[in-house]
């Protein structure tokens, strides 16, 4: 990513659920919130080009359209987006019914998760970690939106400082609490090694019983892809077969108790779920 550039990825996530929810019932599907409040939020950070105009035109039916030439590239990835965020919701809300009482989400970016679950759950404690440019637009739209006082966010690039050490010296985070993390549309842009790296982070600050929930890429994306995410400075670095997955994460602390993924409405992503050994 580009040194001190809020991620384009990020914004266009958000801005990508926007489209979402005008067409078919995905209103109805995606989190209760999750729209309305990614509107507010990506208009309160003040990003250009991210305005109200820009959210009006992102709910025009010629929109949807324009998605259909980035399903050319990468079939279902932008309903993919709705799939993920349903998933991630169910995962923490069940993580915390079983007793999760911190949720971390690493590499935010402008997903509202954490303000709609936080003002519901006052015993649980909510953190956010992004690359300090995202981070701290994120901020900005937060302070005037409202932030919940259980979510904290922590600036950090996990590729200059090791997820362990930022907790480790985060005097809010509790390492001996049952968490739940998040890595959502993240591991992409990762190299193996440091998907590896961020679970042994995760498992070093977290007790037996804690949860991870992923999406991962899956290998056999086209050069399109590489092209063009290349050429916003965000290019997807890793990727791996549903089915060995729990072979890669082996020895991180991790082990997969969701079954190997293989729904193609989920994009070119797939999602599991670990748990703390
Ligand atoms: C594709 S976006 C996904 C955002 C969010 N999880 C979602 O699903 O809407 C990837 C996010 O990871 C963050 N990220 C990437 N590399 C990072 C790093 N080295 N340290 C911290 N955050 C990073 C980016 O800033 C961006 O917010």
């Amino acid at each position: 990513m580009k040194e001190g550039r809020v991620s384009q990825t990020a914004l266009k996530v958000a801005l990508g659920l926007v489209t979402l929810s005008i067409k078919d019932d995905w209103a109805e599907r995606l989190p209760e919130g999750l729209v309305e409040l990614s509107e507010r939020l990506l208009v309160a950070s003040g990003v250009t080009g991210y305005g109200p105009g820009m959210i009006r035109a992102s709910k025009k039916q010629w929109m949807i359209r324009l998605y259909g030439v980035q399903e050319w590239i990468l079939p279902g990835q932008f309903e993919g987006f709705g799939h993920r965020k349903i998933w991630v919701n169910e995962q923490v809300e069940a993580a915390m019914a079983e007793g999760a009482r911190q949720v971390l989400i690493v590499g935010a970016g402008f997903d509202t998760l954490t303000q709609r679950l936080a003002p519901k759950h006052p015993e649980v404690t909510f953190f956010e970690v992004d690359h300090p440019a995202t981070s701290a637009a994120k901020a900005k739209g937060l302070a005037e939106i409202g932030q919940p006082a259980n979510l904290f966010q922590i600036a950090e690039d996990l590729g200059e400082r090791a997820l362990a050490k930022v907790l480790e010296e985060d005097a809010r985070f509790d390492t001996s609490v049952r968490t739940v993390f998040v890595a959502e549309g993240l591991f992409q842009y990762l190299t193996d090694g440091e998907v590896r790296s961020t679970l042994k982070d995760a498992a070093q600050c977290a007790p037996a019983g804690s949860r991870f929930a992923f999406s991962h890429v899956e290998p056999g994306f086209s050069k399109w892809v590489e092209f063009l995410t290349g050429l916003i400075a965000e290019r997807w670095r890793s990727a791996v077969a549903s089915e060995k997955v729990p072979d890669y994460i082996d020895g991180t602390g991790w082990r997969i108790v969701s079954a190997p993924d293989d729904d193609p409405a989920h994009g070119a992503e797939r999602y599991a779920l670990a748990e703390r050994q």
